[in-house]
């Protein structure tokens, strides 16, 4: 095949279909050339090496769909790792070889299958040892009669770079080993990495100095290797882990396993390794890594399976590049480019809305990912993200999958910047984006069927119109059932009664109870049922201050912003979700519909909260109020109907603490700070009983 470079302009034999695939492949070399020179050059690298890898191979794939119009310059043709000129070449004795990848059990079983192919009958289902694959740099150390002479990288397999003064600055690589004197040619190899605690503190050292950071500690640690001042390398944190030696081996030590044992001896470092003969038993290893991956000192990207016994490894032989005896098990990759096919919205049971990112399916970190969530408007704003981009999704561990790079390189024509939607998805109702907020809303509350059953759980709170008798489980059956659906629908399960003796495990007993606890619920106060409607913003206190304030609920459904901002405590992102709140007509449907059930509260005896006789002082209870028989959030209520605020936890600016029967703790603290203490008679007097 010869590879031609079309000239777009003095092209016109090519068709417009033609046209569109050397731009592609024009835009494909752009980015994987950029990458090459942040990887190779810069020790930059902006994304990760599967990111990298599917660049390559896309544009790959369309040069095989279009070999006509390969591109002469395309990076496919070479690999990208040539050495640095600045520091001298040096031809390795033996080549470094790289290994083949597996990826899952299958490949694994398959691999194992061509080593029993290629070994004769007496040596099949030879021992392997496994290593852990440690993310950092190749190197091969020399030592001439057990002195350290020669530290090179691994280049391009054939020749690497000198970095002996580098390496001696690296703490754990002995210098002189006595117990290989009698060794004419000792060559180690291993791996040369930064442990994640030093690259940590380096980053953190350049964040400081506003230096730049390394994107991973394999980068920080070629970066390192690659100082041209041995003074600065010396100042990195870098480890080597010796995994073989590849000349002067005791001629007695007969595996792999022993050659790793040996290297301990004499002083290497290692990292652990596992012997196994079957491919059950590398799998198990190999997920109980995955495991223990995170808390590693260092990085691992997968397993190396080796054959055990060297003479077998030996008969075995290579690849062009890579060993027919060995291969990497790589763990999932944990970032993915897939493409972002639409953006669709969801709303939450509280009423905000996200957006979500439908995937086209990809494996990530061992798992199908096809929905991510992309958070919020701001977010994707942020992203500058459309439904047909190609996107990088990154999951590790058990992290939620998210988006961490949108390829705006790679956009296809067409595609439309996102709007937030101006109605909910799910109800229609208008959407609101509230000033300082990242999160759009929903303006359906008690109508849109996403928020129902939270606002349902909400309403027959303790805090609330406290239905204890109509638990969070059965409420949530009736709704799945449709038999309530909004909060004044509550009040006509009555007219169910029949339906609901005949739930599972719902008696006549327990269903008369819950309509009793509903019958009674429906006497309440003004703050209690201005909670219950779980207006956002409005917790307790503040459903307190405006029954407080307005007296009624027709004066505050009716107030405007600047009335609503009177009330003490309420700021303009309350007062404004108030309003609107009661300009949504479904809410004001449901306010009547409960209201004509027979709901019903006492006025609030109107003024500011500074006339009422407790106004101003913080008060705690304690203890059971025997007298009154009264509960804790009844007396709760009395306090706060005269302007007291109502704490937990007694502290010296507490006012007074209402004590009843068996008070404990909090007493003996009430006595000790000299808080006024207020026996139950004293409390009902006050509330005029
Ligand atoms: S053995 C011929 N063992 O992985 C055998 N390599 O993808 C080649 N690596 O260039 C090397 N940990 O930098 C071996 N325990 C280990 C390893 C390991 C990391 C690296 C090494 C090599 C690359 C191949």
């Amino acid at each position: 095949m010869t590879k031609t470079n079309t000239d777009m302009n003095n092209a016109p034999s090519l068709t417009a279909e033609q046209r569109q695939v050397v731009t592609k492949m024009r835009t494909l070399i752009a980015e994987v050339r950029k990458h090459n020179n942040a990887y190779y050059v810069m020790d930059e690298p902006v994304i990760s090496d599967n990111e990298y890898d599917q660049l390559r191979l896309s544009l790959i794939s369309l040069e095989e769909r279009h070999p006509e119009l390969t591109q002469t310059d395309s990076p496919t043709a070479s690999v990208g790792d040539d050495p640095l000129p600045s520091f001298s070449q040096v031809e390795h004795d033996i080549p470094m070889l790289s290994l083949g990848n597996v990826f899952n059990f299958d490949d694994l079983t398959e691999f194992m299958r061509r080593v029993n192919d290629r070994l004769n009958p007496a040596n099949q289902n030879p021992g392997y040892e496994i290593e852990m694959k440690l993310d950092g740099l190749a190197v091969s150390l020399k030592y001439l009669k057990g002195r350290f002479v020669r530290g090179v990288t691994r280049g391009d397999g054939q020749t690497g770079e000198d970095i002996t003064q580098n390496v001696k600055t690296i703490n754990n690589i002995p210098l002189v080993i006595e117990a290989a004197r009698d060794i004419e040619v000792l060559e180690v190899r291993g791996e040369v990495l930064m442990p994640k605690a030093g690259f940590k503190r380096l980053n953190r050292l350049a964040e400081e100095k506003g230096d730049k950071t390394f994107a991973n500690p394999r980068n920080a640690a070629a970066g390192s290797l690659r100082q041209l001042d041995p003074a600065v390398a010396a100042n990195r944190p870098l480890a080597f882990y010796a995994y073989s030696v590849n000349q002067g081996l005791p001629e007695d030590i007969k595996l792999q396993s022993g050659a790793l044992s040996w290297l301990q001896q004499i002083g290497f470092t290692v990292s652990r390794f596992e012997l196994v003969n079957t491919a059950e038993q590398v799998q198990q290893y190999y997920e109980s890594m995955i495991e223990e991956r995170d808390s590693l000192p260092f990085e691992i990207d997968g397993m190396v399976i080796k054959v055990d016994e060297l003479a077998l490894q030996n008969q075995l032989g290579a690849l062009s590049r890579e060993p027919r005896w060995a291969t990497a098990y790589k763990f999932p990759a944990e970032t993915v480019m897939t493409k972002l096919n639409a953006i669709e919205w969801q709303v939450g049971r509280t009423g905000q809305i996200t957006p979500v990112g439908k995937l086209e399916p990809v494996q990530v970190g061992g798992v199908t990912v096809s929905n991510v969530t992309l958070h919020n408007f701001g977010e994707i704003q942020r992203l500058d993200v459309r439904a047909g981009d190609t996107v990088s999704v990154h999951r590790a561990g058990d992290v939620i999958p998210k988006v961490t790079r949108v390829w705006h390189e790679l956009r296809p024509d067409n595609t439309q910047p996102v709007t937030l939607p101006t109605h909910c998805p799910v109800c229609g109702s208008p959407v609101v984006l509230p000033e300082g907020e990242a999160l759009a809303r929903c303006t359906g509350e008690l109508f849109c069927p996403a928020q129902q059953q939270e606002a349902l759980i909400h309403f027959v709170s303790r805090k609330a119109m406290d239905i204890d008798g109509l638990g969070e489980r059965w409420l949530i059956s009736f709704f799945e059932q449709g038999i309530v659906k909004t909060v004044a629908d509550i009040y006509h399960l009555h007219e169910h009664q029949d339906e609901l003796v005949n739930f599972e495990k719902l008696g006549e007993k327990s269903v008369s109870n819950m309509l009793n606890a509903i019958e009674e619920s429906k006497k309440t106060t003004l703050s209690r049922f201005i909670y219950a409607l779980g207006i956002r913003g409005v917790g307790e206190t503040t459903a307190q201050n405006l029954a407080q304030h307005f007296g009624d609920l027709p004066p505050l459904m009716q107030a405007n912003i600047d009335q609503l901002l009177e009330t003490q405590d309420i700021g303009t992102i309350t007062a404004e979700l108030i309003y609107n709140f009661f300009r949504a007509q479904h809410n004001i449907e449901v306010i009547e519909e409960l209201q004509q059930a027979g709901v019903h509260w006492d006025k609030v005896e109107q003024g500011t909260m500074d006339d009422l006789p407790l106004a101003g002082q913080t008060w705690v209870i304690t203890g059971t109020l025997v007298t009154s028989g009264m509960s804790r959030d009844e007396a709760k209520d009395k306090l706060q109907a005269l302007g007291a605020k109502v704490s937990g936890s007694v502290s010296s600016k507490t006012s007074a603490l209402l004590a009843g029967e068996k008070a404990g703790s909090k007493l003996t603290r009430a006595e000790s700070l000299g808080v006024r203490v207020v026996l139950e008679d004293e409390f009902l007097q006050m509330i005029g009983k």
